[in-house]
C-alpha cells in the first residue's frame, strides 16, 4: 500500500523566516445527551459487554434538537478564544474540518463564523473524515509559516448521530458528536505544531463511506444518506498507517519516538490503539484515550481528547506531542506540536466582557446585514443593474 513507500512530505521544518504556528487557545464542546451502551441494548441486538469488549465504548454523546455542529463548533471556538484571550476579528482563517455539515453549501466554517462575528477571516470547511483535524492543522500552520495569515481558528465538529443507521448494530455502536477547537497564532519564538504528514489512498473509499442522498440522474429518486463500513478491513489500515504516520512525522522533526512525552490518537476503538502501541514498542501509558466516554467523534476526537488530557495534566508545557488520526478516504496523517503551556494566559475583564458583547453583537449584525441587502434589493437598486432586464446585444 502507498503508506509503506511515501517519503517524508515536505521540507523537515518547523518554521519559515523565523515564523512558528503556536496553539494559543484549545476548546471543546460535549454534545448533551449522554448515551449509554445499555440504551443501545434497546436500539439492536447487541450487549455492554460486547461493545466495551471490541472497542472500549461505554458512552457516548448525542446532539439534542437545539445543538448541530454549528452550535457546538461555536460553542468549542468561544472557549478557544478566550484561552487565547482573543477577540473574533483577530482571526482571519477558519477551517472547519467536519463530515456532516450543516448543509452542502455554503460552508460550515462560514456560518460559524457568522455567529462568532469573525469579519476578517476567510472560512472554509474540509472533509477528510477522522483525519480531518490533522488535515486543518497542517492547512492553518503552514499558511501562518508561510505569512499568510498570523491567525486562525481551526475546528473538528461532527454530529455523526444524524447520519447513522440506528439499526446497524455494527456502526451505531461506535460514533458519538461534539467539537473542538485550536487557535493558532504566530510567534517568532520556535516550538508550536513543528511538522504535519498528509496521506491519502482513496482505492479504500469503499470501506468506509456515507452516501450523500445526492441523487445519481437529475431526476432520479434522492437515495437515502446511509453509512457503510467494512469493520475488520478498516480495523487493519488502522493499526498499520498508525505506527508509520507516527514513525514519519517524528522523524520529520528529527526526533525519535523516546522524544515524545505523550500521543494523541484518533479515539476510535481502545484495541486499535493498543494494536498500534504494540508495532510502536511503546507503552499505553504514553497514548491519551478517552473513548470510553465520547465514542469516534471524527473530526472532533482529537481536539476533544486534547482537551480532557491539558485538564487531566496528561499534557505538560513544552511537552513534544504527536496527534495522529485515520479515517475514511482513506485518509491518515499526523501533527508532532510541542505544547506551550498549561497556564491559561492572564486574561482582562475587559476582554472577557467585550467579547461576551461580541457574540451578542454578532448576532445583530448578521440581522442588520441580511435587512440591508434586502432594503438595497427592493429600494437602491444601484444605478446600472441590468438584473430582471434583458442585455442589449
Ligand atoms: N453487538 C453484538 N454483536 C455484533 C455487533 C454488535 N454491536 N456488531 C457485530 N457483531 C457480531 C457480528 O455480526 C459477528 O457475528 P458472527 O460471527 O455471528 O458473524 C461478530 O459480532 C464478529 O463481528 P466482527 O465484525 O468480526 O467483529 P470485530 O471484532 O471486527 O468488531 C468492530 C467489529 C466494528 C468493533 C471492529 O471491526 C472495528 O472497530 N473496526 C474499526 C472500525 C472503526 O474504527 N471505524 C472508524 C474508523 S475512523
Amino acid at each position: 500500500m502507498a503508506q509503506h513507500k511515501s517519503p517524508a512530505q515536505g521540507a523537515p521544518s518547523a518554521a519559515l523566516n523565523g515564523r512558528y504556528a503556536h496553539v494559543k487557545g484549545w476548546g471543546t464542546a460535549n454534545a448533551s445527551i449522554a448515551m449509554h451502551n445499555s440504551e443501545l441494548e434497546k436500539l439492536v441486538d447487541t450487549s455492554h459487554d460486547w461493545i466495551v469488549e471490541r472497542t472500549g465504548i461505554s458512552e457516548r454523546r448525542i446532539a439534542n434538537e437545539r445543538e448541530s455542529v454549528v452550535t457546538l463548533g461555536v460553542k468549542a471556538a468561544q472557549q478557544a478564544l478566550a484561552k487565547a484571550d482573543m477577540l473574533p476579528d483577530e482571526i482571519e482563517l477558519i477551517i472547519v474540518a467536519t463530515s456532516t455539515p450543516y448543509y452542502y453549501f455554503p460552508s460550515t466554517a462560514c456560518l460559524i463564523q457568522d455567529k462568532l462575528g469573525a469579519t476578517n477571516a476567510g472560512a472554509f470547511d474540509i472533509v477528510a473524515a477522522c483525519t480531518g483535524f490533522i488535515y486543518a492543522l497542517g492547512l492553518a500552520s503552514a499558511q501562518i509559516k508561510a505569512g499568510g495569515v498570523n491567525t486562525a481558528l481551526i475546528i473538528g465538529t461532527e454530529t455523526l448521530s444524524r447520519i447513522m443507521d440506528w439499526q446497524d448494530r455494527s456502526t451505531c455502536i461506535l460514533f458519538g458528536d461534539g467539537a473542538g477547537a485550536f487557535v493558532l497564532k504566530v510567534s517568532d519564538a520556535p516550538g508550536g505544531i513543528q511538522d504535519v504528514v498528509m496521506h491519502s489512498d482513496g482505492s479504500g473509499a469503499d470501506l468506509l463511506y456515507a452516501s450523500t442522498g445526492i441523487r445519481e440522474t437529475w431526476d432520479g429518486d434522492a437515495s437515502e444518506q446511509r453509512l457503510y463500513m467494512n469493520g475488520r478491513e478498516v480495523f487493519r489500515f488502522a493499526t498499520r498507517v498508525m505506527a508509520s504516520a507516527t514513525h514519519e512525522v517524528v522523524a520529520k522533526a528529527g526526533l525519535t519516538l523516546d522524544d515524545i512525552d505523550v500521543i494523541v490518537p484518533h479515539q476510535a476503538n481502545q484495541r486499535i490503539i493498543q494494536a498500534a502501541a504494540k508495532t510502536m514498542k511503546l507503552p499505553m501509558e504514553r497514548f491519551f484515550v478517552n473513548l470510553d466516554h465520547y465514542g469516534n467523534t471524527s473530526a472532533a476526537s482529537i481536539p476533544l481528547a486534547i482537551g480532557e488530557a491539558v485538564e487531566k495534566g496528561a499534557i505538560k508545557a513544552q511537552d513534544k506531542i504527536v496527534l495522529v488520526g485515520f479515517g475514511a478516504g482513506l485518509t491518515w496523517g499526523a501533527a508532532l506540536l510541542e505544547w506551550d503551556s498549561i497556564e491559561e494566559p492572564p486574561r482582562s475583564a475587559v476582554r472577557e466582557l467585550v467579547r461576551s458583547a461580541w457574540y451578542i453583537l454578532a448576532r445583530m449584525r448578521s440581522f442588520l446585514s441580511r435587512v440591508l441587502r434586502f432594503l438595497e434589493r427592493v429600494i437602491f437598486r444601484p444605478p446600472g443593474e441590468v438584473y430582471g432586464e434583458k442585455l442589449d446585444k
